[in-house]
């Protein structure tokens, strides 16, 4: 009904002109392979299909904030007097980037922490020594509120000049009640302040927190006893259908422990969406544990063997690489090779956060999953785009087509593929953002 509206009023506004943007003669990547309907994930060969409009024309209602026509280009007299224009003049026109897996509400420096990497420590080793996460959760415990909102939005700022539309943010350095109920207040604001979309994840099992009175077993039932229905309640209040994540891994949650506050959070809200950190150092057991459960995402798998990424891709659980957590830390990476040939739906996210992955660019994801992960350019643009859009649970972004959020970014460049050979520099000219151009 309320798409509908927005539709006849945007109608409006284009025969006018007024309040419409119009991009004009893109190489136009829609998202929208031959033989595919609707939103939703893409898998195996239909990644590598864009829907290519080679010279196209986008027309956008900014009242409404969507794309009301794609079509292919034509000459001036079709653009309505008043129009704003934005002339592509050939370069590549796509869906903004959603970064579905990011730490980006954060306090506190892990640059020492990195100093120490360099001299040979190892990410697990400065962990158990009570540094890594812990040491930002001592960070984001001693920070106001407030601060932590100007810090992300500060971050948001960045990854929207890199193209970046919609963001997942975590909690999970709180670990204790009050400062995990902090940290999702404060995503919640900033959701309330970017131009962009902000989806809060509770990540309530990232580390265990040593210094809880009454020890591990105590840290562990607290936190699916009392923090848990506080993050689900605060969520709620804020309009969001809940998801909850765990780290799983030697030294953070054990599969039992995930699987504990999951089904928990499933029996305090059913329709708790659930995703996971699992297999970044050591396969524990939990990607098949995922799929039984019918996680949302299980994300890292840079451990996994072969088989349980063949498990994955045939389930419906979304497989979230991040590269650039074996570019900053170890180089080990996810084989998305193997998922991609076996179906799975891939999604590859920044994961930026200040211990594994200090790193706001999907630009930079894209390049490193091309030479690391074994994806295509293309494939790592359906990854970044379309698909993680999905898994996050929309569907009006991730593609280009009238009825569709207007998330675009114009890249600087003619070639889609130079997104993943350039690397290090920003391959975006133009982020528009709910139908307006942000830069
Ligand atoms: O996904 N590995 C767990 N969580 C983050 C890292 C967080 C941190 O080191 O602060 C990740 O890599």
């Amino acid at each position: 009904m309320a798409e509908r509206a927005g539709r006849e009023s945007a109608k409006g506004a284009c025969e006018s002109g007024a309040g419409v943007l119009v991009v004009r003669d893109a190489r136009v990547l829609t998202m929208k392979p031959g033989g595919v309907d609707g939103a939703g994930a893409l898998r195996g060969e239909k990644m590598r299909e864009l829907g290519v409009l080679p010279r196209g024309d986008v027309v956008i209602d900014r009242g409404s904030g969507m794309i009301v026509e794609v079509r292919a280009h034509a000459d001036a007299a079709r653009i309505p007097a008043g129009a704003e224009v934005l002339e592509a003049r050939g370069r590549v026109l796509m869906p903004g980037f959603v970064d579905c897996h990011t730490h980006a509400c954060w306090a506190g420096s892990r640059i020492d922490e990195w100093e120490m990497k360099l001299a040979g420590r190892t990410y697990q080793e400065i962990m158990a020594g009570g540094g890594g996460i812990m040491s930002t959760v001592r960070a984001v415990r001693a920070e106001d509120e407030g601060a932590l909102v100007d810090a992300l939005l500060g971050r948001l700022e960045v990854m929207l000049a890199c193209g970046t539309t919609t963001v997942e943010v975590k909690s999970g350095y709180g670990l204790d009640e009050a400062t995990e109920l902090k940290m999702l207040h404060a995503i919640l604001s900033a959701r309330g302040r970017f131009a962009g979309t902000v989806s809060p994840t509770a990540l309530l099992g990232h580390a265990i927190d040593a210094g809880h009175l009454g020890g591990r077993d105590a840290f562990v039932r607290d936190t699916v006893a009392r923090t848990l229905p506080q993050a689900l309640r605060v969520l709620h209040e804020g309009g969001i259908e809940p998801t909850v994540d765990a780290f799983c891994e030697q030294g953070a949650w054990t599969v039992e422990e995930c699987v504990r506050l999951f089904e928990a959070a499933r029996t305090l809200n059913p329709h708790t969406r659930v995703r996971v950190h699992a297999d970044q150092f050591n396969s524990l057991g939990m990607v098949r544990e995922a799929v039984r459960l019918g996680a949302v995402s299980v994300d890292h798998l840079e451990a996994s063997s072969e088989a349980d990424l063949v498990a994955l891709a045939q389930s419906r659980t979304f497989a979230v690489i991040l590269p650039c957590c074996g570019f900053h830390l170890d180089g080990r990476f996810a084989n998305g090779r193997t998922l991609v040939d076996h179906g799975a739906a891939v999604s590859v996210a920044s994961n930026f956060n200040p211990g594994s992955a200090p790193c706001a660019s999907m630009g930079m994801a894209i390049a490193l999953a091309v030479r690391h992960c074994g994806l295509t350019a293309a494939e790592a643009i359906c990854a970044t785009t379309r698909n993680a859009a999905a898994l996050m649970g929309f569907a009006d972004r991730g593609f280009v087509a009238p009825g569709a959020r207007a998330d675009l970014v114009l890249l600087r460049h003619t070639d889609e593929r130079a997104l993943a050979y350039e690397f290090g520099g920003n391959p975006v000219e133009r982020v528009i953002v709910n139908g307006r151009v942000a830069n």
